[in-house]
């Protein structure tokens, strides 16, 4: 079963701190079941093997184990939100990254809200919904530094700790002013417009008061952006896409906010204006290559154009801005809660829901921020 929750349409109830968060250990402290003080069983997603390609089911294995009691600074927590995310893919393959990668028959990492069971910290109480990086299991033990408490009373749902109030809607924000920096006037570009990156760098830009141009795959999720408040839509699989995008952008591309990489890029390109900014967020278009595009090396023609237009195309992985984290929530949380700042999450039911979740948002099957519902 599938939801969406749209901000727009409904007024969840709870709140948000951070997202950024180190792994949990959770998983390190898995015991074997039939170990003595074996007490509380998690259903858990392992990585079986690593995807060549797409994933497939074949490259995850379901399997329970029983979790200890927490000991001191440790908390037992039982998973209710667990968030799927592109980088998890590059988490899946030994290749050299900026994080180590999932071992095989380790859990698959994510970050997650979580509600506590039991607690060996005074901070943390039974009941306490909880920030962390439990992974894709119904239960994680985690020690207490690594986790978040999300404030019962604030007025929006806790999931947006995991999109728009979390790690990717900071990435946004981050990218965007440290980098992208939009000014009145500008043209900012982003493909993956309608996702938890995309939407809020759409709506960064237009706070600055730029004009915001999204992309996205397929008619819905246009007519979504424009709901978003872009200035203008573009479908990345309309055949006459290239030409969509110098209409979209007449004054050329001052800022674009880089996703997908692929053929959104090679269109942009040519149409960034001198001194334009290009915030290397993400390239999913390529996460499950295996090989590099064909053709001929145009690594030349890309450095003549960085060049000559004076270009900054700047790479970043967001924890890089972790300092930022509290100034993004103090902007945006109150954003959020009124409804000026707008989202929309692609909500899946249970865990078992996860691999093909996972598997289709590399293909764009998702409609915002995907979430997998493990528990109410
Ligand atoms: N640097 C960092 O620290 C950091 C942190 C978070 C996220 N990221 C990156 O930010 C990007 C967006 O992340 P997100 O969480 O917001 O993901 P998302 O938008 O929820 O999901 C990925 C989307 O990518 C689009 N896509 C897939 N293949 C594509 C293709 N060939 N061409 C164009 N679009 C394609 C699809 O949307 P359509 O259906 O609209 O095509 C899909 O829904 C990803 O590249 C991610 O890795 C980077």
């Amino acid at each position: 079963m599938r939801n969406t929750h749209d901000s727009q349409s409904g007024s969840p109830e709870s709140p948000i701190e951070s997202a950024a968060g180190a792994r949990g250990d959770g998983v390190d402290n898995i015991k074997d079941a039939n170990s003595p003080s074996a007490g509380t069983t998690t259903t858990r997603i392992v990585l079986a093997s690593r995807p060549h390609g797409e994933p497939t089911q074949d490259n995850f294995r379901t399997e329970t184990a029983n979790l200890q009691d927490p000991g001191e600074d440790e908390a037992l927590l039982e998973t209710l939100f667990l968030s799927l995310d592109p980088y998890m893919r590059g988490r899946m393959s030994d290749a050299e990254s900026y994080a180590d990668p999932v071992e095989i028959g380790d859990v698959v990492v994510g970050a997650t809200v979580s509600r506590v069971l039991a607690s060996g910290s005074p901070e943390f109480a039974e009941g306490d919904l909880v920030l962390g990086y439990g992974g894709w299991q119904t239960h994680s033990l985690e020690k207490t530094a690594h986790l978040r408490k999300l404030d019962k009373q604030a007025e929006v749902s806790p999931s947006t700790s995991l999109g728009v109030l979390g790690m990717p809607g900071f990435t946004a924000w981050a990218g965007m002013n440290n980098i992208g920096h939009p000014k009145e006037g500008e043209t900012v570009v982003v493909a993956a417009a309608t996702g938890p990156v995309g939407s809020m760098v759409g709506q960064v830009a237009k706070l600055a008061g730029a004009r915001a141009v999204g992309i996205a795959g397929g008619p819905k999720k246009v007519e979504y952006l424009k709901e978003l408040g872009f200035d203008a839509a573009i479908d990345h699989k309309a055949e006459d896409f290239e030409e969509q995008l110098a209409a979209a952008t007449p004054d050329g591309i001052d800022v674009y906010y880089e996703n997908v990489g692929g053929k959104v890029w090679e269109a942009v390109l040519p149409r960034l204006n001198t001194y334009a900014r290009v915030p290397v967020c993400g390239l999913v278009s390529g996460y499950n290559s295996t090989e590099l595009p064909e053709g001929p090396d145009r690594s030349g023609q890309l450095m003549g154009t960085i060049l000559r237009k004076s270009l900054t195309i700047r790479g970043f992985i967001q924890t890089e801005y972790a300092d930022q984290m509290g100034d993004f929530l103090e902007e945006m949380t109150p954003r959020v809660a009124d409804g000026s700042v707008k989202f929309r999450e692609d909500v899946v039911d249970g865990l078992d829901s996860a691999v093909d979740a996972f598997i289709g948002m590399l293909n764009g099957k998702n409609f915002g921020k995907l979430v997998v519902k493990v528990a109410d």
